[in-house]
């Protein structure tokens, strides 16, 4: 399919709208799982494994998909991805017990997983250089968008049984709507034009390039097209490439992503309403409100985020945000082991503000950015796929150890989050010294100075070793 009569805008949106699958999946349980346990006369543990088993088939999702997506491209997975959220939403809204919502459940995690492998990929491929910052944090715009339509879907469908169908039915349903979007979006999207090169579709490749610059009078997708030419033709070293000159990336893109969940975003996502309702008494009807005003914030902040991206170094970006979240947390922390627990809970809630800001304009974004844009063309597939699994991993080990560590300091918030407070001063010390910049930098630029800086080390070494 050509790229032709299709906007600018059209294609980052659909393209990204996998991004708005993924929020809603993995905000929507917080608020049906209580329901879904009531309905189905479950325990606490199995309600936790039915949270938690989207996070396992997300990594196993985001696992497998990289190497599909190096051979058959993009846009077909997508596709796939597009039908299993089908499948998943389907079946999860007419589950019919334990078994079968958990079975629904590890079907749409595996849709979820696959879509945040393929989308950074995608988006950065699709972008050119001058405005690949925003264009690839429309993801994180669209998971933030998710989350927050998750958290509205709970609060209008809540003790509505419409049509006989209990109101998580609905919840869960509602994610039918942008499924389909998204299908049939990813029949009509464009394939990525540099992996369409990397395939030996040249004119294929050209057609997309110029149709998506075409509003764009200073670029010169000819020349563009020559670039990811010259790269295509290196060398190949297939997958032994993720060890030889593309492991900085690979090392990069795993820590920047298990430090993205080990920052303890997800236990303000999927929990806070709990925390507040058991650390600090509010009562059980505000959970739902409580998440609201975080959905909000969080998607309003990465709107924020999407018009700085190109304005900022990437560096200078997540160096902010890590200060900010340090210092918001380290402080609710202390605050929380000093005061009087009624006198704690407004300051926290400011500081929670606080620090969703610094996440949202920084690491939530960046780290999907970057994954898209570090990896050789040869290798994107599977590298994006690395870098997402260790998300899903990250997102897993916090999501499940949460409410234990809350527990074991008496429901005192200040303990998880001294904990994430030591990882959010860890990530300014990675990225001051591992983190590459990527800014303004085409594709191809980044990986010719990533195969320069490999063929100089080894040319050190050997000399080294000759003397
Ligand atoms: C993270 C998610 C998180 C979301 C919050 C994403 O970048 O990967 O785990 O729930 O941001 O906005």
């Amino acid at each position: 399919m050509r790229a032709r009569h299709l906007s600018t805008f059209f294609i980052f949106f659909f393209g990204a709208l996998g991004g708005l699958l993924f929020g809603f999946d993995t905000g929507i349980i917080s608020g049906a799982s209580p329901l879904i346990e009531s309905n189905f006369s479950l325990g606490t543990e199995q309600t936790g494994f039915i949270v938690s088993s989207v996070l396992i088939g997300s990594s196993v999702g985001a696992l497998s998909i990289g190497s599909l997506s190096d051979k058959f491209g993009r846009k077909r997975l997508l596709v796939l991805a597009s039908i299993l959220f089908l499948i998943g939403s389907g079946l999860s809204m007419f589950a019919m017990g334990f078994v079968s919502m958990i079975i629904a459940r590890i079907i749409l995690g595996f849709a979820v997983g696959s879509a945040s492998a393929l989308t950074p990929a995608y988006l950065a491929e699709l972008a050119d250089a001058p405005h690949r910052g925003s264009l690839g944090t429309m993801f994180q715009l669209m998971i933030t968008l998710g989350i927050l339509l998750a958290y509205v879907s709970n609060l209008g469908f809540l003790h509505h049984n419409l049509l006989g169908l209990r109101d998580w039915r609905w919840m869960l349903g509602s994610a039918l709507i942008p499924a389909l979007l998204l299908f049939i979006g990813s029949i009509i999207l464009p394939e990525s034009p540099r992996y369409l090169v990397e395939k030996g579709n040249i004119d294929e490749a050209r057609d997309v390039l110029h149709e998506l610059r075409k509003n764009n009078p200073k670029e010169d997708p000819d020349k563009e097209l020559a670039d990811i030419q010259m790269v295509a033709n290196q060398p190949k070293g297939g997958l032994k490439e993720l060890f030889t000159f593309a492991r900085p990336a690979v090392i990069v893109a795993i820590l920047l992503m298990l430090l993205q969940q080990l920052v303890g975003i997800n236990s303000v996502i999927y929990f806070l309403p709990q925390v507040f309702i058991k650390g600090f008494g509010f009562p059980e009807s505000n959970a739902i409100w409580i998440s609201v005003g975080i959905g909000v914030v969080n998607f309003v902040c990465t709107i924020l985020a999407y018009n700085i991206m190109d304005k900022f170094n990437r560096k200078t970006i997540l160096l902010f945000g890590s200060i900010v979240m340090a210092l918001s947390i380290g402080i609710l922390s202390i605050l929380n082991f000093t005061l009087q627990v009624q006198d704690a809970a407004v300051p926290t809630m400011i500081l929670i503000g606080i620090y969703i800001f610094g996440f949202a304009v920084s690491w939530g974004p960046i780290c999907w950015l970057m994954i898209g844009e570090i990896f050789p063309l040869n290798v994107r597939g599977v590298g994006t796929s690395i870098g997402s699994a260790a998300n899903w991993i990250g997102n897993f080990i916090v999501s499940q150890f949460f409410l234990e560590l809350l527990h074991v300091f008496n429901n005192n918030v200040g303990g998880p989050f001294a904990v994430f407070t030591f990882f959010a001063v860890v990530s300014i010390f990675f990225v001051i010294f591992m983190v590459p910049e990527t800014r303004g930098k085409s594709l191809e630029e980044i990986e010719m100075e990533m195969r320069h800086k490999a063929a100089e080390k080894s040319a050190e070494k050997a000399a080294k070793e000759a003397r």
